[in-house]
């Protein structure tokens, strides 16, 4: 099943930490062989800027997420 990973792109989630994450993300795949697996998509901004930096893994939303979340999140997913 491949996985797919929304990033929201929108200016306060991409510079609350977004930035970080996605770049987090693409060398977690890079290193662990998993192009064929995960896909990662930019989405817009969702009025939720509140609690973001977000990310939304096969439609199961993260908010806050800091770049130490991702290794559990993808733990999961891998
Ligand atoms: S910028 Fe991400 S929800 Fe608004």
């Amino acid at each position: 099943m491949t996985t797919e990973i929304k990033v929201c792109m929108g200016s306060a989630c991409f510079a609350k930490g977004n930035q970080e994450n996605l770049e987090y993300i693409r060398q977690y795949i890079e290193e662990n062989n998993l192009d064929s697996k995960i896909t990662i998509i930019g989405s817009l901004c969702e009025n939720k800027c509140e609690c973001g930096p977000r990310i939304i893994v096969n439609d199961k939303e993260y908010t806050n997420v800091k770049t130490y979340d991702l290794d559990k999140i993808l733990e999961e997913v891998k």
